[in-house]
């Protein structure tokens, strides 16, 4: 059982990590429209991650006896200059869902909600997690610049990216 409080912050947590899934899938089908194929395919995991991030609350809002209440998707903003900028863009959003992932277990927190800490403990690790990665990449391509064959091997190896088991 948990409070409407928690439900809508939840329901609300659904939609941002839905948003992000169709982000990284706009992003996916940039890289891969601009020939960044190996970008196209890291993103495309993950979009896939994101979307299992929105079912895994939503199981649990229905786990909980809780109701799943499904909004709008706002349309995500592409058309990035360089593989650099794509993950400029990553980053910060993984930022805001951390601040906003950070801010319900604050709620939590107040409410006493143990079970709702509990399963937040596992985004609060898989946010250090993605923005580790995505300061990685960004790290590689800052230091690549502008050299093409460079630029291509960063491509090849996110190529590589399986998704998790
Ligand atoms: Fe579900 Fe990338 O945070």
């Amino acid at each position: 059982m948990i409070s409407k409080k928690i439900q809508n912050a939840i329901n609300n947590q659904i939609n941002k990590e839905i948003y992000s899934a169709y982000l990284y899938l706009a992003i996916s089908a940039d890289a891969t429209s601009k020939g960044l194929k190996g970008a196209g395919t890291w993103f495309q995991v993950q979009y896939q991650e994101e979307t299992g991030h929105a079912m895994k609350f939503y199981k649990y809002l229905l786990e909980q006896g809780a109701e799943v209440e499904l909004e709008a998707i706002a349309k995500p903003k592409i058309g990035f200059k360089s593989l650099l900028e794509m993950f400029e863009a990553t980053i910060k959003h993984e930022r805001f869902i951390t601040k906003s992932i950070n801010g319900l277990m604050d709620l939590a927190v107040a409410e006493k909600d143990y079970a709702t800490q509990i399963l937040l403990q596992w985004y609060v690790s898989e946010q250090v997690e993605e923005e580790a990665n995505d300061n990685e990449i960004i790290g590689m391509l800052k230091m690549a610049g502008n050299s093409t064959g460079s630029l291509l091997m960063i491509d090849k190896q996110l190529g590589k990216r399986g998704t998790k088991s």
